[in-house]
């Protein structure tokens, strides 16, 4: 029997739990075209929702175009991945794929090919002999252009939009901002993973996308729906678990999304068909989880110097909401002064092993987290 738990890429159907609340919000966004900047901590669900948003609007009210920034590092990549992603959208076959792509990028020269369930795909090359034409301002003024040519409401999202903060320059941020503020009817959401890149750019007034939308922080998802989604999984395969063992599998995970489907999927290969989760099988998959993990733990562990480390250890005991500045947790954790636990904070904020929350720091791997808890001796 086939595992019911999933993690790693985008989750749709049986496997998506809830989110209700955030997927009427965000199509209450879309509605109202307006622009959202959606962030959370990594693999906290944000593609997978979006995803369902978009896939749930009506087709013949809205053409979306869902463009991926993760492999852009510069303006070319960037007009790249927007010119396919709206010749994609806009072209249901090869023929008006091609048609498409040269209608609207005078100055790219587009080929279709076919992917291996035959949809057709496009990538695109340079016209040398044309290189007066603006290629920015194309790919830019490109929403308002579809939107006029299919009779539609245009969604445009940028995920991984934090990438664009390791281009060279900041022309694609400014020229975004103006293009965006002229397209009163097309929705844009721009969703990120890096929290504190992305606040810092809606937020800051030095940076050209300073308060061009609204922000919407994605969250961990509630105990309550883990405890039908897990409950559901579980019995529909056969075994059982029970609710008190949910909750201490969602104390280890605090509920988010992808190390709770990543624990949950070597506890239901421990249960056996007809059998109950027990306590000691939460601890075995934790064990399995953690021993995968413990060489590359190990390695970033050794990278850091002590006070980082002491206030790690600390987080990770204490668990998000402590107070790190407080002579209570100095003292504990051997910290000295306040000005130790700031450094320890900067350098750690910097290389992503933690994160700031409205609750205090979090430790968002939290099986990073567990293995610190679990080496007392280190
Ligand atoms: N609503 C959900 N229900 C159940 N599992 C979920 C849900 N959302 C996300 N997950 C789990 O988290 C994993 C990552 O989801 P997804 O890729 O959508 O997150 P993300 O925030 O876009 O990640 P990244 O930061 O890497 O872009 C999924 O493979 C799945 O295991
Ligand atoms: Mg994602």
């Amino acid at each position: 029997m086939r595992n019911p738990f999933q993690y790693g890429g985008v989750v749709s159907g049986q496997s998506f739990c809830n989110r209700t609340q955030e997927a009427a919000d965000l199509r209450r966004a879309v509605e109202n075209a307006e622009k959202l900047f959606v962030y959370s901590e990594r693999r906290l669900g944000k593609t997978s929702l979006i995803r369902k948003v978009l896939a749930e609007l009506p087709e013949e009210e809205y053409l979306t175009v869902y463009i991926d920034l993760w492999p852009t590092d510069g303006e070319t990549s960037f007009v790249l991945a927007c010119a396919k992603a709206f010749s994609e959208a806009m072209a249901t076959n090869t023929d008006k794929l091609l048609h498409t792509a040269k209608t609207f990028f005078s100055r790219l020269v587009p080929a279709v090919t076919a992917n291996d369930e035959g949809k057709p795909i496009v990538t695109f090359g340079f016209d040398q002999k044309r290189p007066d034409v603006p290629l920015l301002e194309e790919v830019l003024s490109m929403p308002a252009k579809a939107a006029e040519k299919e009779s539609k409401r245009i969604v445009v999202v940028f995920d991984e939009f934090q990438q664009i903060l390791e281009y060279e320059s900041d022309v694609v941020e400014r020229l975004l901002r103006s293009s965006i503020q002229h397209q009163t009817d097309v929705a844009y959401i721009f969703c990120g993973s890096r929290k504190h890149l992305i606040r810092q750019m809606f937020m800051d007034s030095q940076r050209p996308m300073y308060r061009s939308g609204s922000h919407y922080p994605l969250g961990l998802i509630a105990e309550e729906h883990w405890q039908k989604f897990i409950t559901e999984k579980f019995t529909g395969t056969g075994k059982r678990i029970s609710a008190e063992i949910i909750t201490a599998l969602c104390r280890l995970t605090e509920g988010h999304p992808f190390y709770t489907q990543h624990l949950c999927h070597p506890l239901w290969e421990l249960c056996e068909e007809g059998g109950e989760v027990t306590l000691e099988m939460i601890d075995q998959a934790t064990g399995l989880l953690l021993d995968r993990e413990s060489y590359a733990f190990m390695n970033l562990w050794d990278s850091l110097a002590r006070n980082p480390r002491r206030f790690l250890k600390g987080v990770a005991a204490e668990g998000p909401g402590v107070q790190v500045f407080a002579s209570g947790f100095l003292r504990k954790y051997q910290l000295g002064s306040s000005s130790n636990v700031q450094r320890a904070i900067e350098l750690l904020l910097k290389k992503d092993i933690i994160d700031k929350e409205e609750g205090g720091m979090v430790i968002p791997d939290r099986f990073f987290r567990l293995w610190i808890n679990s080496k007392q001796g280190i």
